[in-house]
């Protein structure tokens, strides 16, 4: 148990949050994640409004602990998702991707907590005026879509702590005990993860997909799209380079978010992991385990009570 305003706003028992990655999670990983006492959510993005159902409607036969689901504003499905989350009361939404002014009312008048994830002080003042519960800081760190400024959560943690009186969960970079200490000394009350939860045991990605982001290191992940405006961190193989390559060669947007975004699931789904898209952030660097949820939650606990202790150290005098 840890409690924190982000623990009491969601009913969880530790302030660890499942990051959202579509095509990957769905049922099984949410409810493990919720069984384990973190926020277990399902990524809306790339599912038709009936898939969205079923895996909502598994995850509650699966847990009795909340659970969330992601939906990406500005996807041409998130309308019909955010009817689906309203008429199968889902308890808590986060949403990425987009201005949450327009849904968050809408949401709200439904019962449904709503966080949103944001990259910059500026998403951080909208967040605040739609009157969103929380919100996600995700720094340049992380896996999947980035903010087109690529803020680090180091320096975008503190910044948004200090801006909005709202409880703030850091994302990016983070997945072990010290990082959880990292970012409740940046001013965060909770931590969400993707990286890490896909080296998992409950994690349904392809294997192949996890044995890459076991073997990578340090320097193993790159940005693809910074030219065409559509940030994504992934492990540097192929299909990076090759779209590095059309991005030097001046390829549009479109040509490009083609080959990135159908090669996701070519990655996660089919284990293509030479020619498939497989996002993962930096922190991949820092991973060579596959334990379940609930263990890794217990050992990021038991870290983070020893990190602290040391530290503390430095300061009795
Ligand atoms: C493969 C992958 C897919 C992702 N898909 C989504 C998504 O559909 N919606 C979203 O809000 N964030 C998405 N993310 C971001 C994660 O939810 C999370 O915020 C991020 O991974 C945190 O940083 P970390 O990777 O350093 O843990 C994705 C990340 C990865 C690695």
């Amino acid at each position: 148990m840890m409690e924190t305003r982000i623990t009491r706003l969601l009913g969880i028992q530790y302030p660890f949050l499942q990051g959202a990655m579509a095509w990957i999670t769905g049922w099984e990983i949410a409810s493990a994640v919720s069984n384990a006492g973190g926020l277990g959510t399902i990524a809306a993005a790339t599912m038709e409004p009936e898939r969205l159902i079923h895996e909502i409607r598994r995850t509650r036969d699966s847990t009795q602990a909340p659970f969330a689901v992601n939906i990406p504003i500005r996807l041409p499905t998130s309308q019909q998702a955010i009817d689906v989350v309203i008429s199968e009361k889902v308890p808590i939404v986060v949403l990425a991707a987009g201005d949450p002014m327009k849904v968050t009312e809408r949401l709200h008048r439904a019962g449904i907590l709503v966080l949103q994830v944001i990259f910059s002080l500026e998403m951080a003042d909208r967040s605040k005026e739609a009157g969103v519960d929380a919100v996600i800081a995700m720094g340049a760190e992380a896996g999947g879509n980035l903010g087109p400024d690529e803020l680090a959560t180091m320096v975008l943690v503190p910044q948004v702590a200090r801006r909005i009186d709202l409880p703030v969960v850091a994302a990016g970079g983070i997945g072990d005990g010290r990082g959880l200490i990292a970012a409740l000394a940046l001013g965060a009350e909770g931590i969400q993860m993707g990286t890490r939860i896909l080296a998992t045991r409950e994690c349904t990605v392809h294997p192949a997909y996890q044995e890459a982001l076991l073997r990578a290191k340090d320097v193993d992940t790159t940005v693809t799209g910074r030219r065409t405006g559509l940030e994504f961190r992934v492990l540097k193989n192929d299909l990076s380079r090759k779209i590095l390559g059309m991005e030097k060669s001046g390829a549009g947007r479109e040509e490009i978010d083609a080959i990135s975004i159908g090669g996701l699931r070519k990655a996660a789904v089919e284990g293509d992991t030479s020619t498939g898209s497989v996002m993962m952030g930096q922190v991949s660097g820092m991973i060579s385990d596959i334990p379940s949820v609930a263990e890794l939650f217990n050992r990021i606990m038991s870290e983070a009570s020893a990190r602290i202790r040391e530290v503390a150290r430095y300061f009795d005098s």
